[in-house]
């Protein structure tokens, strides 16, 4: 599949514009700094004035730790997914939101995929685990129950995580990232930010609600691998 450029209509342009603009200013002193700095380095392919176009996006995201994009067309079989994972495929829809789901979305838009997912490949300890998780998945893809333990630490790593550096909480998930809901919520009270520990996130089943109440918290981007790489799988 690829991005067909030419379909994006004006409202599409403005609804990334807006999405863009708003949530780099809600991010500020809430999202880990490297997100920051990868999205500066990616600026002239990936900003608020257009929807980022992927061949361009490619080009400069390679030079990075070699990911390029992988256009899908939603969700797809788990093999693949992971597949691409351990290629240095990121797979994205190309689809945009509509103005009436500025807020919240059920299924990941180009937004969340995009502006969520892409900067932080950019990092080296962080692109290590993303390609280890699919490496490993795409080697036990027929066994089931690692499958799902995989896709839980997905969740609570790459879509849900925070990450706590000189005792303050940042964000590094792509769902909370993308979200201005869920960027806000995860610093009220009455939320919990667990230590990570890898056995619990990869045996706690995840519920899809319109926000997470607990979140695992880790301590460094190393961590994430370190504590994969010593899994015999
Ligand atoms: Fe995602």
């Amino acid at each position: 599949m690829i991005q067909n450029y030419a379909a994006y209509t004006e409202e599409d342009f403005d609804i990334w514009k807006i999405l863009f603009e708003k949530q780099v200013k809600n991010l500020e002193g809430k999202v880990h700094p490297k997100y920051f700095e990868h999205l500066d380095a990616l600026k002239s392919v990936l900003n608020a004035d257009k929807i980022p176009d992927f061949n361009e996006l490619n080009k400069v995201l390679e030079t990075g730790q070699g990911w390029t994009i992988e256009v899908v067309p939603g969700l797809i079989p788990v093999k693949e997914f992971f597949y691409f994972l351990s290629v240095k495929r990121f797979c994205s829809s190309t689809w945009m939101r509509s103005r009436s789901q500025l807020e919240y979305l059920e299924e990941p838009d180009m937004f969340h995929d995009i502006f969520g997912h892409i900067p932080l490949l950019m990092n080296k300890e962080y692109s290590d685990f993303t390609v280890e998780i699919g490496r490993l998945g795409y080697k036990n893809w027929e066994n089931e129950e690692i499958v799902k333990q995989l896709q839980r630490l997905y969740w609570y790593t790459i879509e849900f995580g925070l990450i706590k550096e000189n005792d303050q909480t940042k964000i590094y998930g792509a769902g909370i990232i993308s979200s201005y809901a869920e960027s806000n919520h995860v610093f009220e009270s009455g939320v919990n930010r667990i230590p990570f520990d890898l056995k619990e996130c990869m045996t706690r089943d995840f519920v899809i609600p319109e926000v997470q109440v607990d979140y695992y918290e880790i301590n460094s981007f190393n961590q994430l691998y370190d504590t994969l790489s010593q899994l015999k799988l």
